[in-house]
């Protein structure tokens, strides 16, 4: 929970445009009083993703996310509420005082290892530069890197010595214990102090997805093996959550529709140098769900591409599975014999390379070609174990179909015994929706009323008087609707003569289902065409649902008081109840 004062946040949202927030991040259009994108945080093709200045709101009629700008930033950065404020304070140039971090406490143990890390970076740039970095630089100007880039990746060398960067960091008093942690150094053995990790190697920073550096990758500058090694697991690095070159991509990936998937670290580096700008690796593991659900903040659409050999493996193919059942369109590329993209692109050029990956085909009939090569059409059975799987991932069933009846029909096989096998490992989507039943639609159009009368009271405090009028505060029985409106109500009791609901928001910073509400009553205030007329419909409904509620109660205690003998009571109850049943006639 954080520490940050109410007023701080207001300070800091008064100062901020959640336009410009998110146009900082996506391609917003102007649409009337409002700008419009299509969703970053779901597979869209028409914009239904709508940024309201006015509101300070930003709300996603397709996926229901919604929030201020500060929910938008941690939803599309990924990061926590304190650093998301942290973010806009330094847009707006608010200066945040100490108590964003616990008191006492100084800064976290991640912040801790990003700035001992960029240190780390720095100090193997420089030797890089130096006299003993003669070499190492020699041999990254022979594989094509120009100064430029080094320095933009902030490639580095490590001194083929112990203690160089143990030393460094006594000198400048960084705690032996934080080195370790961020795995740049190795206890030794003989308990004689740490030696370090990164020993006579080129260094490749490795940055997440914000431009924090949480590993290093140093590669040998000969054919001695392991040709690369990095950075241990730690508190900020772990390889299944780390896009190598997301950082510098991540624009390119958006812009272009498109992420190009490859291999290590040079395979980024070269193309990215020669303007392919939308590429990313995932350093020599198969691609894991996390880096799939990063990737699609920024597109539906990715390209893997693979070098001759490992194209004509199938078995290399499965992995992509991942992307499929991530939502995402994947292709396949493939380049010729014996090479990698960074050898491609260097004796090619970017032009050539941005050719194959444009060439590239759908995985369903990349796999298939490969496997009737592989094993003959007439292997149905092994085809069909290879190709199922894939299929079943494919999330939309209109898809799914239409492969289906493709693989029958390549196959030469009946598509329902087709569809039968697939069946017999059928995973938990199998789902069926059954027709809500009239009690459920009953509840759904009151919760909605609800929620409506909420987003008037939000956007007009006459509407608001009417509804505490008309209805009475006490009437909303939906936990979150109940905790809005009260805060609401304190708000405009507090003298306030309009709601902004960007900053009704930050008041409910840990609950995501207060959130919700107000964003969905906002958007549902905004579509309606005659608000007085939605007021008096909404009122009744409420009124008509609380007074159902008071007859089942009622009729449950008059059963009782039947029960026990006590006629005072159920002559009370009795007429309770006639008089709600007049009230229901009026
Ligand atoms: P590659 O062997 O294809 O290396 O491994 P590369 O990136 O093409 O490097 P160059 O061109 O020979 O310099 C691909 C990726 O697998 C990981 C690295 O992330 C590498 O970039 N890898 C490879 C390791 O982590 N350790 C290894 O020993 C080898
Ligand atoms: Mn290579």
């Amino acid at each position: 929970m954080s520490k940050i004062p109410q007023e701080v946040i207001d300070g800091i949202l008064d100062r901020t445009d959640i336009v410009e927030v998110i146009s900082g991040c996506i391609q917003l259009k102007k649409a009337g009083r409002n700008y419009k994108a299509n969703c970053p945080f779901h597979n869209e093709k028409t914009p239904s993703f709508v940024v309201s200045p006015e509101k300070q709101i930003y709300h996603c009629f397709g996926c229901d996310a919604g929030g201020n700008a500060i929910n938008f930033l941690m939803k599309y950065e990924n990061i926590g509420f304190p650093e998301a404020v942290e973010v806009l304070a330094g847009r707006a140039g608010v200066q945040l005082p100490k108590y964003t971090k616990a008191a006492g406490q100084g800064p976290s143990l991640a912040a801790r290892l990003y700035e001992v890390n960029k240190m780390a970076a720095a100090f193997y740039q420089n030797l890089l530069r130096g006299e003993n970095g003669r070499n190492a630089l020699g041999y990254l100007e022979k594989r094509g890197i120009d100064t430029d880039t080094m320095s933009e990746f902030r490639i580095g060398y490590a001194l083929n010595r112990w203690e160089e960067l143990r030393k460094y960091c006594e000198r400048k008093k960084i705690p032996a214990a934080l080195l370790r942690k961020a795995g740049l150094t190795i206890p030794s053995e003989k308990g004689k102090g740490d030696y370090d990790r990164f020993r006579n190697r080129i260094t490749f920073p490795i940055f997440n997805e914000r431009g924090h550096i949480v590993a290093f990758g140093g590669r040998v500058m000969d054919d001695s093996l392991p040709k690369y090694i990095n950075s241990p697991e730690t508190e900020v690095y772990s390889k299944s959550n780390v896009l190598y070159g997301l950082n510098f991509s991540r624009r390119g990936i958006r812009e272009r529709g498109c992420a190009v998937l490859v291999e290590g670290y040079m395979d980024v580096i070269i193309p990215f140098q020669h303007g392919v700008t939308n590429v990313v690796a995932a350093s020599g593991t198969a691609l894991t769900e996390r880096q799939v659900s990063m990737l699609k903040k920024y597109t539906d659409t990715a390209v893997m591409v693979f070098d001759a050999d490992q194209a004509g493996e199938a078995a290399s193919l499965r992995g992509l599975d991942t992307l499929i059942a991530g939502g995402m369109k994947v292709r396949i590329a493939a380049l010729p014999e014996g090479e990698d993209p960074d050898s491609f692109v260097r004796k090619n050029g970017r032009e050539k390379f941005e050719d194959i990956v444009r060439a590239a085909r759908g995985l369903f009939d990349y796999k298939l070609d490969l496997l009737v090569e592989k094993l003959g059409v007439r292997d149905v059975g092994g085809i069909a174990d290879e190709m199922l799987p894939t299929i079943r991932k494919v999330a939309n069933a209109v898809v799914q179909s239409d492969h289906l009846k493709r693989l029958a029909e390549r196959l030469g096989i009946n598509e329902t015994s087709l569809r039968q096998e697939m069946g017999k490992v059928r995973p938990d989507y199998s789902r069926r929706v059954a027709a809500p039943s009239e009690a459920v639609l009953n509840t759904r159009a009151y919760r909605s009323s609800e929620i409506h009368l909420l987003g008037l009271a939000i956007s007009d405090k006459r509407m608001f008087d009417r509804i505490r009028g008309e209805l009475g505060l006490d009437r909303f029985r939906d936990m979150n609707v109940k905790k809005v409106i009260d805060i609401v109500s304190a708000l405009f009791g507090n003298g306030e003569k309009r709601i902004n609901p960007g900053k009704l928001l930050s008041r409910f910073e840990n609950d995501a289902r207060a959130r919700a509400a107000v964003v969905r009553a906002i958007a549902k205030a905004d579509i309606s065409r005659d608000p007085e007329k939605v007021l008096t419909d909404c009122v009744s409904c409420v009124l008509k649902e609380n007074r159902d509620e008071d007859l089942k109660d009622l009729t449950l205690r008059l059963k009782e008081a039947k029960e026990s003998g006590n006629e005072a009571e159920m002559m009370e109850l009795m007429k309770k109840i006639s008089e709600i049943n007049k009230e229901k006639v009026a």
